[in-house]
């Protein structure tokens, strides 16, 4: 048996997720989870309006002529006290009455069908988000209100984890929210928000996007009293009513125990304890390069090791790094823990798998001066945007190499590098569950860990997760270091 091969029996895991990429749905773009993509939306969302407008002005201009065209021929032809005989008796008329009939009707026939502009609508209508996309944006919301322990009325009135930012929900909002509640069978929760969709009926202000969005009253209060039925009683359905009509900024009662918080989300929302003061210092040892530009280096956790640096990538690489990727380069990120077909849509993804660019290689380069190992021939470097509500869920970055023996070639990944490309103001954070440590992105700083110990056994310590997004526009840059490509030069770290 060979050195790796041995080497490699060492290596199990529990549990992991990994990052795979659909091709399948490089043409049908899920925007939700990724801000980049949402922009893009956005951009659609404006063209559909500006092309609306410049139809609705030419079918404008089309009845107004229509409207002076009918005028004049009810004048001239038809408002006549003559009776029908009498007019095409008089074959000036008959001629005119047979040449209206058989050109100008048809014609006005053809320039009402003719409606340009309907073209670019309909392509534009064909990039609206799919059901899945849908879902993906309600499953994000969901998130953010379970993982902070939001109160529905706060969210609804744009107060979120003690920010205000400045938007109300409108009663569509909160009525499409309360069924994605009611299908989970969160019922209390669904009720808060049949009961905010109650409240803001009024909602938009705008009289005609009422008429046309407005959810039914009826529907509405029908709905709430289901999800209050689902774990109240019968008996109480009067007192069910009084709470609809109540001050919604008093929470409703769970009438069934709320689910207690896990530890992931108790680190969201900041429940952890800060990090204890390691050590914080320059560094400048690890090789040649950083003799020339110290690291600020912090060590936030002994075991696992865990170190944090700061101001490593440049803003300038940050603006390329982030700035001119299409639809087409980006894919989706999955998570997969091999045990269940489900997969779960975490992030847009664009990786490179070869050699790189040039800012590829120089960050590559960084990581192995930093760390001080070898990074390896392949860059494997993924440029990663989450979206709305989007999160990681706990995994670990180890492989399980009974069910990849593919990764056998490489080894396993020994080192995490997660590079912060922007501030996250809102949720965001990558956090360790199992050592209660919580890291806020900050722009330009990076993490730096090892995901096995020195006899290359998981670090089951290391198992981590990504907080749900709440604002903010999250970018991050990560690779991992193989365990093969440091075979000769770092066996050990303690
Ligand atoms: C995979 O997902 C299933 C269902 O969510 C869960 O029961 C199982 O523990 C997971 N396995 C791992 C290895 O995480
Ligand atoms: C048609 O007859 C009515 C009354 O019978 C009269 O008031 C009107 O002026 C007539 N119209 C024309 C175009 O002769
Ligand atoms: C809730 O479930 C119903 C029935 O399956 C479905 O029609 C509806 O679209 C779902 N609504 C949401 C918001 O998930
Ligand atoms: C993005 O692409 C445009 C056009 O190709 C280029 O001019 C610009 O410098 C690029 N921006 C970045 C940050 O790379
Ligand atoms: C610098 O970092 C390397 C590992 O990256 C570590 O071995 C070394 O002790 C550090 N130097 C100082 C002065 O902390
Ligand atoms: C990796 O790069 C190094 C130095 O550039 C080279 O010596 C080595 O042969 C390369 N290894 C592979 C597998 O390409
Ligand atoms: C994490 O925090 C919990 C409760 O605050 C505590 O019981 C536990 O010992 C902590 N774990 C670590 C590794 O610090």
């Amino acid at each position: 048996m060979s050195l790796r091969k041995v080497l490699f029996m060492f290596i199990c895991s529990s549990a992991l997720f990994v990052m795979i990429m659909g091709e399948e749905e490089k043409k049908v773009v899920i925007y939700t989870i990724s801000i980049r993509a949402l922009g893009e939306l956005r951009n659609i969302e404006n063209s559909y309006v500006e092309h609306l407008t410049s139809y609705v002005r030419a079918l404008q201009k089309k009845v107004d002529t229509l409207q002076k065209y009918l005028l004049s021929v009810t004048h001239e032809n038809l408002d006549s006290n003559m009776s029908r005989v009498q007019y095409v008796a008089n074959p000036l008329n008959s001629l005119a009455l047979m040449r209206r009939a058989h050109e100008d009707w048809p014609k006005w026939l053809s320039y009402i069908k003719d409606q340009e502009g309907i073209q670019q609508l309909d392509t534009l209508a064909a990039q609206m988000p799919n059901a899945v996309d849908m879902n993906e944006a309600l499953m994000g919301m969901e998130r953010i209100e379970r993982f902070y322990d939001l109160r529905a009325f706060d969210m609804a009135n744009g107060l979120v984890a003690g920010r205000h930012l400045d938007t109300r929900m409108l009663a569509p909002e909160c009525l499409i929210l309360a069924d994605f509640m009611y299908n989970r069978s969160e019922y209390t929760r669904a009720a808060e928000w049949y009961r905010l969709a109650w409240n803001n009926l009024e909602l938009p202000l705008n009289p005609v996007a009422r008429e046309f969005y407005r959810p039914n009253p009826e529907e509405v209060r029908k709905r709430f009293l289901i999800s209050r039925l689902h774990e109240g009683s019968i008996d109480q359905i009067k007192e069910y009513l009084d709470e609809l009509e109540q001050d919604p900024s008093v929470p409703l009662v769970y009438l069934k125990p709320k689910r207690a918080a896990t530890d992931i989300e108790r680190g969201c929302r900041g429940d952890f304890p800060p990090p204890p003061q390691l050590v914080c210092r320059y560094n400048h040892t690890t090789t040649p390069f950083l003799r020339l530009a110290p690291l600020k280096e912090e060590e936030i956790s002994r075991d696992p090791l865990i170190w944090l640096y700061h101001d490593v990538v440049y803003d300038s690489e940050i603006a390329e790094l982030t700035a001119n990727l299409t639809r087409e380069e980006m894919s989706q990120g999955y998570t997969d823990n091999y045990t269940t077909t489900e997969k779960e849509r975490i992030f847009h993804v664009k990786t490179f798998e070869g050699s790189g660019e040039k800012l590829d290689r120089d960050l590559v380069n960084r990581m192995a001066d930093i760390s001080g190992l070898l990074a390896g021939n392949h860059t494997h470097l993924a440029r990663i945007n989450y979206g709305l509500g989007s999160h990681f869920p706990e995994h670990a970055d180890y492989s399980d190499i009974k069910a990849n023996p593919e990764l056998v070639e490489e080894g396993d990944r020994l080192i995490t590098f997660l590079f912060y490309l922007t501030d996250v103001p809102l949720g965001g954070a990558t956090i360790f569950p199992k050592v209660n440590l919580t890291i806020q992105p900050k722009k330009g700083s990076a993490l730096f860990w090892y995901n096995i110990h020195n006899d290359w056994e998981p670090h089951l310590l290391t198992r981590h997760a990504v907080c749900p997004m709440i604002e903010g526009n999250r970018w991050i840059l990560t690779k991992s270091l193989l365990a093969y490509d440091q075979m000769f030069v770092k066996l050990c770290y303690k």
